[in-house]
């Protein structure tokens, strides 16, 4: 209960009061995929990191807005490296096979951003019929990541940020009806798939802390937790 009047309050604190993350570090010679790059905090974020030298992988479902949005950002940033693949994150097939392009085609990937996500939907499904939100929001990206997760070890240092919410604070997932089939709220639905973002990064985070660890004891990791930034994020 006190959680969920927290996060009200955090919710409302952060739609007043936006703080902006700004840092002038270079990323020449890195590789970022991040899901949803055609608009939004995605193309902004895109945008930022192409500014900095790194190579951004746009993915995007619909293939003609990610070139419209890459072409933006070519126009406005000089030898801006952006590319362009398509990626549906509410079909498991679709992201098995953008998965397995990007393992072909990058020799490295270095930052993974997971920004797509869709919010207070009416009820409806994945193709593989999951609960929109859920599936989108976590599934869909929790199944990208540990198909790009060998390539990011073997890149580190790498970084995974799972682009999260306030929101979550007030999600409440209840594990025998994960699908929300007996009582479907479109809010809640958003809320939980949000704490399914911050309940994976930490799971994450543990897990990596032991792999890292058996690998390499000189490589350093640590979770943050991006807040401010609507997000969270595991450094590899
Ligand atoms: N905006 C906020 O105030 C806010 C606050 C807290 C957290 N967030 C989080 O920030 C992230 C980005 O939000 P935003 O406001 O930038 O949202 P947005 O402008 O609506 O952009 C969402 C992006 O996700 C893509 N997307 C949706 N469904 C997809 C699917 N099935 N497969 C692949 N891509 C899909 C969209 O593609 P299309 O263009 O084709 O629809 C779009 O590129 C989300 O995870 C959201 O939960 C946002």
């Amino acid at each position: 209960m006190l959680s969920k009047i927290a996060g009200q309050f955090i919710y409302v604190w952060d739609f007043l009061f936006p703080a902006t993350y700004q840092s002038n570090v270079k990323l020449n010679g890195k590789t970022v995929v991040i899901t949803g790059g055609n608009t939004g905090i995605g193309k902004e974020t895109a945008r930022d990191l192409a500014e900095r030298g790194a190579k951004v992988i746009i993915s995007c479902r619909d293939i003609k807005k990610g070139r419209e949005a890459a072409e933006e950002i070519r126009q406005e940033i000089k030898d801006a490296n952006v590319i362009v693949k398509q990626l549906d994150l509410a079909s498991f097939s679709s992201i098995q096979q953008f998965a397995q392009e990007i393992q072909r085609s990058e020799p490295q990937i270095n930052i993974l951003i997971n920004n797509a996500g869709v919010a207070v939907c009416p009820k409806s499904k994945t193709t593989d019929g999951f609960e929109l939100q859920f599936g989108v929001n976590h599934l869909g990206h929790f199944l990208l990541t540990n198909l790009l997760m060998d390539k990011i070890k073997a890149s580190a240092p790498a970084r995974i940020v799972n682009v999260a919410s306030a929101a979550h604070f007030i999600g409440d997932i209840n594990f025998g009806d994960i699908n929300m089939e007996k009582n479907y709220n479109a809010l809640m639905a958003y809320c939980n798939s949000k704490l399914a973002n911050i309940l994976f990064t930490r799971e994450l985070a543990k897990k990596l802390e032991v792999l890292v660890d058996q690998s390499s004891r000189q490589r350093q990791q640590q979770m943050m937790l991006w807040r401010k930034n609507c997000g969270s994020s595991v450094k590899i």
